[in-house]
């Protein structure tokens, strides 16, 4: 693999946003090495056979479960042991789930909570030094920081989305013992993502060495109905967001909250803004 090209993580790349991402990164002239990290390495082979990638490019599959720590320790030690001189120049943290019902996951945490948040937290834990490791060699080259995009949602805030009601952030029923509504828990998931985000963007502020800096975004791709976000949802719901909520004013399509994850992932100007 050439060293030239920028390193990007995906997750999440084989549906939704994740894939329209992938299919508009792919035709960026600027080289890109894409490492779509995916619970399912079949699936997402059968997703890209469709697409023609332009020869500066490279893809790689490789699996990475986000209701498991195991799993995810395993993405992060691959990455980090298989060439001590990997960049990590993107990471595109897209994936996430909504279960219609209470679960658990092997690790016995609510399986939402962990998917779209904790496993996060984990993974960027892992991998925090060789990022900022990049943005050095990076910044040697080309003024270009390391990215972190957080691909989060404006439910995460009170008072948005179909019912108006939460995120409601409860540490005693982090688990669903107490109650569980799976829209709420998916807005909980959002917004503990967020604090995160916050937390996480004050660190790395208080980085001394300018050229490790690494620059992060957290995003709103707009509602999209055509992705596969609904999936658990009962038919009828599935019904309005394939055929009835593309129409409407207030959705975006596909390719447009796509475009929104590779602006924040790519775009020079948001460099110039930090
Ligand atoms: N669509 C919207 O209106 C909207 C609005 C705001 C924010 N978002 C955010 O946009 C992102 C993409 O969602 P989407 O709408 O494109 O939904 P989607 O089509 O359902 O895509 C979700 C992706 O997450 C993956 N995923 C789920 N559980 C996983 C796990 N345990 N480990 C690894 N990957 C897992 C799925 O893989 P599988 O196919 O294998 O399940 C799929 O690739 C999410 O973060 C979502 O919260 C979406």
């Amino acid at each position: 693999m050439s060293q030239e090209r920028k390193v990007i993580i995906l997750t999440g790349a084989n549906s939704g946003l994740g894939f329209e991402a992938l299919k508009q990164l792919i035709q960026h002239s600027t080289p890109y090495h894409l490492i779509l990290a995916v619970r399912n390495v079949t699936e997402t082979e059968k997703a890209i056979s469709a697409l023609t990638i332009p020869s500066q490019h490279s893809i790689e599959i490789s699996k990475l479960d986000l209701s498991s720590f195991t799993s995810v320790k395993s993405f992060a030690q691959g990455l980090l042991t298989r060439d001590p001189i990997l960049p990590l120049n993107i990471l595109i943290l897209n994936a996430a789930t909504v279960k219609s019902k209470l679960s658990t996951t092997e690790d016995n945490l609510e399986t939402t909570f962990q998917t779209n948040h904790l496993s996060y937290f984990l993974l960027i834990n892992l991998l925090l030094d060789r990022i900022k490791w990049s943005s050095e060699q990076q910044n040697k080259l080309e003024s270009f920081n390391s990215r972190i995009i957080f691909v989060n949602s404006s439910l995460h805030k009170p008072g948005e989305g179909h019912n108006k009601i939460g995120p409601k952030l409860e540490i005693e029923n982090l688990d669903g013992s107490k109650g569980y509504d799976s829209m709420l828990f998916y807005k909980n998931t959002k917004l503990a993502q967020m604090l995160f985000f916050y937390q996480l963007n004050k660190l790395l502020e208080e980085e001394k060495d300018e050229k490790k800096k690494i620059s992060i975004f957290a995003i709103e791709p707009g509602f999209v109905p055509q992705t596969e976000l609904a999936r658990e949802s009962p038919s009828y719901v599935k019904l309005l967001m394939k055929y009835i909520l593309p129409f409407a004013s207030f959705t975006r399509t596909p390719e447009q909250g796509g475009a929104v994850i590779v602006y924040a992932a790519t775009s020079p100007e948001l460099e110039i803004a930090i």
